[in-house]
């Protein structure tokens, strides 16, 4: 398969929308088609919506955004696209009919992708035309924020198409599930709806709300949920004896059993059920305000399990590596290590779980940030985990912060660094924050850093490596003027 440098999408709704705004936020240019004109400024706001969240998702430098663009014309989307994904309505006949046309005008090397939520590939790809390069690829909504993605391949696949597509949606940060049977609803669609079934009947019987159902689910199995699996979970409330314990002793429950596998009759007064006891959960909240929300959510929630490596953190993790790596490869002259220029390490917006009670960004924050400045710096000059395993590392002896104007929610911000002195030992460093929109400078942080040995608990020179690359930065920042703020102690005029 061909590098994709352009996604191209066929039907921009809710999960085209998605599609795009992940897209272009890792770089990836995007070609929208849809029949309805309207669906244009549709699409472009949904981008809009969900780049807060997004911008808040990782600290690892982005490549420039993707551009987008739009067309009512199948045919210019198809014959654009390194990669398409086709978002229509859930209808086979449709799909297929859609499907075989894009097959017919897209290149021979370029994969295309359903989004279908239960059809399964080998209906899809009946009438297309070399159906070896289509593939079921499943998100989940909000596409740009949730990393699963189904691949599923039908009758005529190839491995080569699956192998492709994973490849594809993880350089977009997703986590690709192959499935390796297909089957109609695919996984996760399976599972949901025997959820929503029985939510759906406990209503229809009068046993629980709707509100009640979701308490029933929030505040116990879907916290667990986020990391570990409902199998994993069961193997560890069995005890010592894990899954086997589970079984035997819930095992007759499962006879009785407990649930209702039919559907009920969507009768109108259960659907009115359904409707009534959602809009009171909603509590005059509009749609895009309870979206809002999740979304900050789930980015909060990724960043905990980040820190465990777990689930989705360990997708973000892996993400974030390969942003690194390639905004080392592709360096750009504000972060290379020989321009006489501070080093913009950082670039970030304010995450609202950043701000007190003044609606400002607490204090902590502040440190947070030149923190990560650091770490981004430390990579840059080869102390990386590999490095701290071997027992070395920096340590922070004292640290300086002067404020001159606050930031508020969601605003952008950008951290530059430039070495003020450095030897054997030490590093001092000296930060600046800026605000993304004017350059004006909010904060400065002034830091000195001294090398260990952890092992021995002591002050040691740095490896010779990472000596040359801080010399190399040393000289290309003596040239530079020494900050106005540097060196001051606390209290001094300004
Ligand atoms: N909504 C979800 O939560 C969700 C999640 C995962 C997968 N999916 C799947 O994604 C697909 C799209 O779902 P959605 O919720 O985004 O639907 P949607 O109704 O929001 O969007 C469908 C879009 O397709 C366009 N369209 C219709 N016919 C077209 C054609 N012939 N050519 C080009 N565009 C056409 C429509 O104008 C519309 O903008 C479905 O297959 C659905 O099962 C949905």
């Amino acid at each position: 398969m061909r590098t994709v440098k352009t996604m191209g999408l066929l039907g921009t709704g809710v999960i085209g929308g998605g599609w795009a705004a992940r897209a272009l936020h890792f770089g990836i240019d995007v070609i929208a088609a849809d029949v309805k004109p309207e669906m244009e400024s549709w699409i472009r706001g949904a981008v809009a919506n969900a780049e807060p969240a997004l911008a808040r998702l990782t600290f690892a430098p982005l490549p420039a955004k993707g551009e987008l663009s739009f067309t009512t014309d199948l045919r210019v989307m198809a014959e654009r696209a390194d990669f398409i994904q086709e978002n229509i309505p859930e209808q086979l006949s449709l799909k297929q009919k859609m499907l075989a046309e894009v097959s017919k005008i897209a290149p021979a090397d370029v994969i295309i992708a359903s989004s279908t939520s239960g059809l399964t590939p080998t209906d899809l790809q009946r009438d297309m035309l070399i159906p070896e390069r289509f593939c079921v690829a499943h998100p989940f909504n909000p596409v740009y924020l949730l990393p699963l993605v189904e691949l599923v391949g039908g009758a005529k696949t190839t491995q080569a198409t699956i192998d492709a597509a994973a490849l594809f949606f993880t350089f977009i940060g997703m986590h690709p599930l192959h499935v390796r049977r297909e089957v109609p609803g695919h996984l996760t669609d399976r599972l949901q709806e025997a959820l929503w079934r029985e939510i759906l009947h406990i209503v229809n019987d009068g046993i629980a709300s709707t509100g009640e159902l979701d308490d029933a689910i929030i505040y116990g199995p879907g916290l667990r949920w986020a990391a570990m699996g409902t199998n994993m979970i069961y193997h560890l409330a069995g005890g010592e004896a894990g899954m086997r314990h589970m079984l035997a002793q819930f095992g007759p429950c499962l006879k009785w059993p407990w649930t209702k596998l039919e559907a009920p009759e969507l009768t109108e007064s259960l659907i009115d059920r359904m409707v009534e006891g959602t809009s009171e959960q909603a509590a005059g909240r509009s749609i895009r305000d309870i979206e809002r929300l999740r979304d900050d959510y789930l980015v909060a929630i990724q960043q905990v399990l980040r820190q465990f490596n777990i689930g989705a953190g360990s997708t973000l993790r892996a993400l974030e590596e390969r942003l690194y790596q390639d905004a080392d490869t592709g360096e750009s002259t504000s972060s290379s290590l020989t321009a006489a220029l501070p080093l913009r390490l950082v670039t970030t917006a304010v995450r609202p779980e950043w701000v007190d009670y003044n609606g400002h960004m607490s204090d902590f924050r502040y440190g947070q940030l030149f923190g990560q400045a650091m770490d981004a710096l430390f990579r840059k000059i080869g102390v990386d985990a590999d490095y701290r395993a071997s027992g070395h590392m920096y340590y922070n002896v004292e640290s300086r912060v002067m404020h001159f104007a606050e930031a508020k929610v969601n605003e952008p911000l950008y951290v530059t660094t430039q070495i003020l002195a450095a030897d054997e030992k030490k590093l001092q460093v000296f930060h600046s924050m800026h605000r993304v929109h004017d350059d004006f400078q909010i904060a400065i942080g002034e830091q000195l850093y001294l090398h260990v040995d952890s092992g021995a608990a002591k002050a040691s020179s740095a490896k010779s490596s990472v000596i040359a690359k801080i010399e190399t930065l040393r000289k290309a920042h003596a040239v530079l003027s020494l900050p106005e703020q540097a060196g001051r102690i606390v209290g001094a005029r300004r």
